[in-house]
């Protein structure tokens, strides 16, 4: 969750960290800080709240530095106060530390240090205290040993960034289950939580692995692993460049983000036909005839990238005709799910640093499944242990609130079911080939959705403070109620919730009364006579209905509904889903935006959520 950032060998490190926290800080936002090492002391400023009050604080309270660290936090152990920000000080103020990840027996280490004196209730304090006390001793270490040796009795996940008053140009960085890159350019060290941080100075960056340490300098880093030997971290470049980070005139991340779905669809159907009608993943470690004998697969996934495998799944049963189980990664790894050699698991994660979904795949592989990652960044966690990626190659995506990552993953999801289909014999390269192109049409239809959001925003205007909406859907139309329900939610606070619209009669129905709003995700299809009639029994308890379809059933749905907005209709069925979200994105910002929510930041949620 929390986002780090160190810089050594730039005289100015403080601002460097700052606009580095700046594109970090989707990660956690209740607190931030820095430290610097000046004139062979550490400085630190930190502060609760948003970013913006570190920055005013470090407008006043001058702290320079060629080398510092800097974090932005999403609270776990302790409230977001200033005491409870990192960094985090030994108590002789020689050793800073900043943490992403849960220290699990910190307890046990503060009790250790008996009679230490702790600042704060973090438990990433007492690393600083552990290393300082490695370093004090005779004949002490090292920063590079120090480190080493304490994290020998660190039990849980964590990305480390710790800095001395003693090394003054040395940042020493260790990963355990908690992302982290470095990264050297002439004269300069860095490392951060993501790519994001560094953008604005490299593309080439190398990833640790877990276990692995790393001594960054000005102008280099040498990678060691839990032994102290040299070691090798991943390298990767990246393929996108500072403006894809920032807003470019948009009033939030979230719109630009809406908007932006038309070219990360495009993307994420590039070059997928080899001209031969096979299709092309980006990376695959997997005989392909291992594929061929899957009987079995489980989807794993969190919040909106689950909703995009339950869109997968139905194009999975549908095209290759194997079996499939949509689970939530968090649960999955806590029961006995049967997975065999002949399982195939696909791991969905924007990020690829979700904790959940990692484990869940480790959990599966480690019972022989072969894993298929569909992730938005590249070399993430995620990416580099599964045995085959397709990308989604939508950008960095910053709002909390995800949206181009939902549609692009849905895209990947039906690449990957044809991919699957042909491994199966199930289907032939031509069919392979004309599915492909009818899906080539998605990104010019996304455009017409987006561009021309007026209904969108007066449905908005007309439902504003309606307290509790439920969402309804059928078959393709059902991810997407779930997903339209998390979206208002998460950026207006406003309660909803998603029900298969079948199950209504079963208990549901019981909330509906006069004046509920009742959001039903109903296009052109084979259930869509199904839709129509649950629209009727909302509407007969007194339920204002805002309907969601496609072109061919506007007049329909006119007839039964209150409010009704139409997209064109999807080359494919089964495309469908990458059009019906839209509006219900654009709905959700815009009532936020009308609510006067915080859209790009909601309260309580981080983005990358590192942490079970
Ligand atoms: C909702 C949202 C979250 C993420 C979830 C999984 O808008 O963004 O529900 O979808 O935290 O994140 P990834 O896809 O990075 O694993």
């Amino acid at each position: 969750m929390c986002g780090i950032i160190g810089v050594t060998g730039r005289a100015s490190a403080v601002d460097d960290i700052l606009s580095g926290l700046r594109r970090l800080e989707y990660r956690g936002y209740d607190s931030s800080g820095v430290v610097a090492v000046t004139s062979d002391r550490l400085g630190v400023v930190k502060r609760s709240g948003k970013l913006d009050r570190l920055s005013e604080a470090l407008g006043t309270d001058v702290l320079t530095g060629s080398t510092g660290i800097g974090h932005t936090r999403w609270a776990t152990h302790g409230a977001p106060t200033d005491d409870n920000a990192h960094p985090h000080l030994d108590p002789t103020g020689r050793v800073a530390v900043v943490h992403n990840g849960i220290i699990e027996n910190y307890r046990l280490l503060r009790a250790e240090l008996d009679g230490a004196a702790f600042a704060s209730e973090t438990d990433t304090e007492v690393v600083a205290h552990l290393v300082a006390r490695e370093l004090d001793a005779v004949d002490g270490p090292d920063l590079l040993e120090a480190v080493r040796r304490v994290l020998g009795r660190l039990e849980g996940a964590y990305a480390l960034c710790v800095l001395s008053a003693d090394e003054p140009d040395t940042i020493v960085v260790a990963r355990q289950q908690a992302p982290l890159i470095v990264a050297a350019i002439d004269g300069v060290g860095l490392c951060a939580s993501d790519v994001a941080a560094l953008i604005e100075y490299t593309d080439t960056c190398a990833a640790l692995l877990d276990g692995q340490i790393a001594r960054v300098r000005p102008g280099s880093y040498e990678v060691f692993d839990r032994n102290g030997d040299p070691a090798q971290a991943e390298e990767f470049t990246v393929d996108w460049d500072l403006s894809a980070a920032e807003k470019q005139g948009y009033e939030h991340f979230m719109l630009k983000e809406i908007h932006e779905q038309p070219i990360a669809v495009a993307e994420t159907l590039l070059g997928r036909d080899d001209g031969a009608g096979r299709i092309v993943l980006d990376e695959l470690r997997i005989d392909p005839a291992e594929l061929a004998r899957i009987d079995k697969v489980f989807i794993l996934a969190a919040g909106t990238s689950l909703h995009a495998g339950m869109a997968g799944k139905i194009a999975i049963e549908h095209w290759a005709g194997i079996p499939v189980e949509v689970e939530v990664a968090s649960e999955f790894r806590y029961r006995d799910p049967i997975v065999t050699d002949r399982t195939l698991v696909i791991a969905i994660s924007q990020s690829g640093e979700t904790i959940d979904t990692i484990a869940a795949a480790d959990h599966a592989r480690a019972q022989g499944a072969p894993v298929v990652a569909i992730s938005n960044v590249v070399g993430s966690t995620l990416t580099r242990s599964a045995d085959a990626v397709l990308y989604t190659r939508a950008g960095p995506e910053i709002a909390v609130a995800s949206t181009k990552a939902f549609t692009t993953q849905i895209v990947a999801c039906l690449v990957l079911a044809l991919y699957l289909a042909q491994r199966k014999d199930r289907a032939f390269a031509s069919e392979v080939s004309d599915v492909l192109a009818r899906l080539d049409e998605l990104p010019g239809l996304i455009r017409r959705v987006v561009e021309d959001d007026t209904a969108i925003r007066a449905a908005a205007e007309r439902f504003k403070d309606v307290g509790y909406t439920m969402f309804i859907g059928r078959h393709a139309g059902l991810p997407i109620a779930y997903e339209g329900a998390l979206k208002l939610k998460e950026v207006s606070y406003l309660h909803a919730e998603a029900f298969p619209a079948g199950e209504m009669k079963h208990g549901p129905i019981a909330l509906i009364e006069p004046g509920s709003l009742v959001v039903a995700v109903a296009h052109d299809g084979h259930v869509f006579s199904k839709m129509v009639s649950n629209i009727q029994e909302v509407r007969a308890r007194g339920a204002s209905v805002l309907a969601i379809g496609t072109e061919s059933s506007r007049a329909a749905l006119e007839a039964h509904a209150d409010v009704v907005i139409t997209v064109p209709d999807a080359p494919h069925e089964l495309a469908t889903p990458v059009l019906t979200v839209l509006p219900l994105q654009l709905y959700a910002y815009y009532v936020a935006v009308l609510r006067g929510a915080d859209v790009d930041q909601p309260r309580n949620l981080a983005k990358t959520v590192t942490v079970e």
